[in-house]
């Protein structure tokens, strides 16, 4: 097979398999900014994205076409090859379930409920094997699949032990890796065991480039890399000299692509979930909220804002409408399954309290649905978003760009985006359930032109880094 010139490395890749009634395999991309990101140089340069299998029918297209060359071409991808890994069902929960989501999600994220977890048992270190694995199969599939000089670009939290293992073998690759979530404290990265920290760290220093979303997040590396390494920061050019050689840490705020979500959003399912939601929620003003059922997500604490200004301002009673789409994320993990139950719980509770025979105060949906979400974005009147912590959160910058008339947007402090848009958000602490019922009324309660105004300027900072522009900065740190 030829090898690439441009490689990618990320858990979940950019298509999911099908299998057809008949047995034959169709695929559909999957959301998110890498895959637009990958347009500019999927065309001029052979490119190859490894990632792991996900599902049986991905299973099954890895054994038909190990390396299968996707058209893409109407997502101006051209001919990306993508290749699966399919990697031992036990492996892949000890990697992805329990160390990565389990724990690395947590640590970097601050989820732990301290008294009981975390625990760092005989288990956890069974598990740590498996996640070694994990990398070495990305590894060795990287290894194998590079050209000489190849650069790699390698996916977040679940891939962090990769960038050492190609050093390690192949001196010529250039590497860069992308975190995509914050990167804890060291007081918080702390938690985890000394020698397991080390080798996280040491594993991402395997790169020429590490690339994260928000200054706040890089600078919590490097303050993670002085205090468990025995390393020095040069914090001016933020590099750190790690085996002979200097690793730059660079920020890279990931923007939303306007142009391919406008495009998108003016489709003709959109229009007709537009239709149906407006017929659902009447005149009302509308909050809207979409996130995975994600812990760090905060969508409780949302609701009860939400609650504690219905009951504060009963004025609002009959003319506002929560549409809060919470769909289905990483139901292996227990603390998810009963998130969800709690997010289900306290919508019926405010439905209970303030329904009327023609209003339904809080409409949640919990199953995925990308046009219905478009809709809903270009509905808003106000977009909640509040997480606990948030690498950036990329539905506080794209929602604003589809907006038909404009949104307020309530943002917490703690979340990467509120760098470039906190400036036209309302920011809230995210645990402060009282100042986010503030925030949603005031974004209710503004003018119209102030809020289009604001609008406008929340588009133009959300769009400045399209994930085109985004990627090629990383590779340009290669050169
Ligand atoms: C975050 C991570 C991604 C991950 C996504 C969805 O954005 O940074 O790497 O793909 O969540 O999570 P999932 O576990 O479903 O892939």
């Amino acid at each position: 097979m030829d090898k690439a010139q441009i490689l990618v490395a990320s858990n979940r890749g950019p298509v999911s398999f099908s299998i057809g009634e008949d047995g034959s395999l169709d695929y559909r991309r999957g959301g998110g900014g890498l895959v637009s990101g990958l347009s500019s140089v999927a065309e001029t340069t052979d490119t190859l994205w490894v990632c792991a299998a996900l599902s049986e029918a991905d299973r099954t297209a890895a054994a038909r076409a190990p390396e299968a060359r996707l058209d893409l071409a109407g997502f101006d991808l051209g001919g990306m090859r993508v290749r699966m890994l399919d990697i031992p069902p036990d492996t892949f929960t000890d990697a992805y379930t329990r160390v990565a989501n389990s724990t690395l999600w947590f640590v970097h994220h601050m989820l732990y409920d301290t008294p009981n977890k975390p625990r760092f048992d005989a288990a956890f270190r069974a598990q740590w094997e498996g996640f070694r694995s994990y990398n070495a199969a990305f590894a060795e599939a990287l290894l194998t699949g590079s050209a000489d000089n190849a650069r790699v670009a390698v996916q977040d939290y679940h891939l962090a032990l990769v960038p050492r293992m190609l050093r390690q073998r192949r001196p010529d690759l250039r590497i860069t890796h992308f975190s995509h979530t914050p990167w804890a404290p060291p007081e918080y990265f702390g938690m985890l065991p000394g020698e397991v920290g080390r080798e996280l760290l040491e594993g991402m220093l395997g790169a020429d480039h590490l690339g994260f979303l928000s200054r706040r997040w890089a600078e919590a590396f490097l303050h993670c890399c002085e205090t468990f390494l025995p390393i020095d920061v040069d914090w001016d050019r933020r590099t750190v000299e790690f085996g002979g050689r200097l690793v730059h840490v660079g920020v890279h705020a990931l923007g939303a692509d306007a142009d391919s979500l406008r495009r998108r959003a003016a489709a003709a399912d959109v229009e007709e979930w537009r239709t149906a939601l407006r017929e659902r929620v009447g005149d009302t003003r509308l909050i809207v909220r979409v996130d995975r059922t994600e812990l760090s997500k905060n969508i409780v604490r949302g609701m009860e804002a939400y609650r504690e200004l219905l009951r504060e301002h009963p004025e609002w009673q009959g003319r506002v409408t929560h549409l809060a789409f919470a769909y289905p994320s990483r139901g292996d993990v227990p603390e998810y399954r009963e998130y969800t139950e709690q997010v289900q719980r306290v919508a019926k509770e405010i439905n209970q309290e303030f329904a009327t025979a023609d209003w339904t105060p809080l409409v949640l949906e919990l199953t995925d649905d990308f046009p219905r979400s478009l809709a809903a974005y270009r509905m808003a009147d106000v977009l909640l978003i509040n997480p606990i912590r948030d690498g950036m959160n990329l539905v506080a910058k794209e929602a604003p760009a589809l907006s038909d008339d404009g949104c307020a947007l309530v943002l917490s402090t703690e979340a990467g985006a509120a760098d470039e848009l906190g400036a036209n958000s309302f920011l809230v602490n995210p645990y402060d359930i009282s100042q986010t019922a503030g925030a949603l009324r005031k974004a209710l309660e503004m003018p119209d032109d102030k809020r289009r105004a604001r609008c406008e300027r929340l588009v133009e900072s959300g769009t400045a880094l399209p994930p085109k522009r985004w990627f090629e900065e990383q590779l340009r740190a290669l050169r």
